[in-house]
């Protein structure tokens, strides 16, 4: 397995080993970016923000859109995404699935299409509690490509901290499937939190299983992972 563990207990010292890396891969020639939203990037745009990184040669296709929300509705992921990263550090193109698309089924076709078009050169990832990457739910086949899927009540209810209830929470979301990840050359994970750890452990456990989608990463070339659980290879 060429899994690349590091273990980092102190969070901000994660953070700017994490934004270490993306300049790595600037300074190397990566131009495009898969990227991710969720609290695990939050602290990762705000180094990315407040650095002198520059993206503007760049095009960046993010993970995955909720469905029934309106791209301007302070929880899109395209919201997020402008908030935390965009605004202050412009790309030169981005990409999100468009999840107010009157043809999802479509939407998500065009999405994949537009994925095989281009070469990832780098693909952030955070991961669920369940061990999802993207939206991509315990059960998904590893062959699963974009597709609109149906979120889990724990997926829901992960996620239900950024919403006023948990009626509001989406029910659905376009995301890229996980063959569609697995094509990015080079793979950045962090987890950060004691929820992350039985997803990890299975990672690194090399337990690969489709109820835990996070571990088809151990069949990935390429893949750095960083974490601040306590953890070690050899377990
Ligand atoms: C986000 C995404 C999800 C999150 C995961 C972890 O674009 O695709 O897989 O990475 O749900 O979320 P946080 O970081 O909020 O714990």
């Amino acid at each position: 397995m060429t899994l690349n563990l590091e273990v980092w207990e102190d969070r901000d010292a994660l953070y700017n080993r994490a934004l270490e890396i993306f300049s790595s891969e600037l300074k190397n020639g990566a131009t495009t970016f898969g990227l991710a939203t969720g609290g695990t990037t939050i602290p990762l745009y705000e180094k990315m923000r407040n650095s002198s990184l520059d993206f503007s040669h760049c095009t960046s296709v993010n993970l995955d859109e909720y469905v029934g929300i309106p791209q301007g509705h302070s929880q899109s992921y395209y919201t997020f995404m402008q908030q935390h990263l965009f605004e202050a550090k412009p790309f030169n193109t981005t990409y999100i699935p468009n999840g107010e698309a009157e043809n999802v089924d479509a939407e998500a076709k065009r999405y994949e299409d537009l994925l095989k078009s281009l070469t990832v050169d780098m693909q952030l990832l955070g991961v669920g509690v369940n061990g999802h990457i993207g939206f991509n739910e315990p059960g998904t086949s590893f062959q699963s490509e974009t597709d609109v899927v149906e979120l889990t009540v724990s997926t829901r209810s992960a996620n239900a901290r950024f919403f006023d209830t948990m009626d509001e929470v989406p029910k659905q979301a376009i995301t890229m499937g996980i063959a569609s990840i697995m094509r990015a050359n080079y793979i950045l994970l962090i987890a950060v939190g004691e929820e992350k750890r039985p997803a990890i452990e299975a990672l690194i456990k090399g337990d690969i299983t489709e109820d835990i989608p996070v571990t088809r990463l151990c069949n990935h070339p390429n893949v750095i992972v960083l974490t601040d659980l306590k953890i070690s290879k050899d377990q």
